[in-house]
């Protein structure tokens, strides 16, 4: 009798194992169509792509070389889009990524069906999937007026000469990532609602994301969205990030949109590239210098969002 319960059970065990084997290995990930895609060539809309790649959506704060050695790590100039930043262990990460290059170099061979699938589904152009590390899942839902002008940007910068490796995932997570990478669902904002344009713009920047906790399993916390407190691990210390959402003592539901704004223009210009590091070398992983031009409409959007966002008392230590 126990001998059967024993075989039994290590039969469950060995198919389990090849149920998980097959399922993230040869089921996923979904193969997820490459659409027909005709990018659009008005000059407004390349520089709208110009503007969400570089100030709002940020592509080029991971895609470009920064300058950690001073505040916020600015961009390294000539290094554009030519990728090579890593995330290793030492920031928490189970493998080591790097952010690869979305110069022509690199997307010169990829058809604008394959660009659109890698950035709002995940897969690279040989079908392998992408780490969320590249907010992928941020992307899906972008406005499709939006994912065309940022493609049709970076089909116009400069190409640069650098060969980045493949990511390489700890188990299980080398197949986990398989089961990421989905479909798009694009929507269409309203760019003249502020709330709605507000929680748009909050979401495609990475404020959300970054201002709010995560679980053991890396999801946000919803019930503590934008409380701040997700913590990033940056040489040797620990800086988190801070509670953005409208509780009047731990939040910043005591500033004005002019103070919110203006806290952005602080890291404007050469002036704002070039700030030391705080006491004991304490920096930002906040992409500060790239924000810091985007218009004063859309960081009023945010503000007005975060506002209407309900208020979250989370009294937050920035740096450990
Ligand atoms: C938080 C950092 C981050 C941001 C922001 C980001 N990316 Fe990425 N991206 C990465 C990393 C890291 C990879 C590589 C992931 C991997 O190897 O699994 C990547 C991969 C890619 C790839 C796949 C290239 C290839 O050769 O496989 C494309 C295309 C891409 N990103 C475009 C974009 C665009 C466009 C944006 C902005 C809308 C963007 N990324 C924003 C970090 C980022
Ligand atoms: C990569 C993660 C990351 C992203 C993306 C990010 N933040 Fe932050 N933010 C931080 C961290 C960490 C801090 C604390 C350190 C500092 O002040 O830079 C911070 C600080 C702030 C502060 C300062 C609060 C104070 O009391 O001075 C504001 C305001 C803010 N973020 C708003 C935003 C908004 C709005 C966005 C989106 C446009 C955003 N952040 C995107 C990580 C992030």
């Amino acid at each position: 009798m126990l001998k059967k319960i024993i075989i039994t059970l290590l039969a469950v065990v060995v198919l389990g194992a090849a149920w998980f084997v097959i399922n993230f290995t040869v089921l996923l990930p979904r193969d997820i169509p490459v659409p027909e895609i005709t990018l659009p060539t008005a000059p407004e809309e390349i520089e709208r792509g110009r503007y969400l790649a570089t100030h709002v959506a940020v592509c080029m704060d991971c895609h470009s070389r920064r300058n950690w050695d001073y505040f916020a790590g600015p961009i390294i100039p000539g290094t554009l889009g030519k990728g090579g930043e890593v995330f290793d262990r030492s920031t928490g990460l189970p493998g080591v990524l790097t952010s690869k290059n979305i110069t022509p170099y690199n997307l010169g061979d990829w058809s604008d069906g394959e660009l659109f699938r890698a950035i709002t589904g995940g897969l690279q152009k040989d079908g392998d999937a992408l780490f969320p590390l590249m907010p992928y899942d941020a992307y899906r839902t972008m406005d499709e007026r939006d994912v065309l002008a940022i493609m049709a940007y970076l089909r116009t910068i400069a190409p640069i000469e650098n060969d980045v490796g493949d990511h390489e995932l700890d188990f299980p997570l080398s197949l986990i990532v398989n089961s990421i990478p989905l479909e798009a669902e694009l929507s269409a904002v309203n760019r003249d609602d502020p709330l709605e344009y507000g929680e748009y713009l909050s979401t495609l920047s990475g404020c959300t994301w970054c201002h709010t906790p995560i679980n053991a399993t890396q999801q946000l916390i919803p019930e503590q969205s934008l409380a701040g407190g997700h913590d990033f691990f940056m040489g040797g210390f620990v800086v988190r990030s801070a509670n953005i959402s409208p509780d009047p003592e731990t939040g910043i539901g005591n500033w004005s949109e002019e103070q919110f704004i203006a806290r952005f223009r602080e890291y404007q210009g050469q002036a704002g590239r070039s700030i030391p590091l705080g006491e004991e070398g304490y920096n930002s992983l906040m992409p500060w210098t790239m924000y810091a031009d985007m218009t004063d409409a859309d960081l009023g959007a945010i503000y007005t969002f975060l506002m209407q966002s309900e208020p979250r008392s989370n009294k937050v230590t920035i740096y450990e």
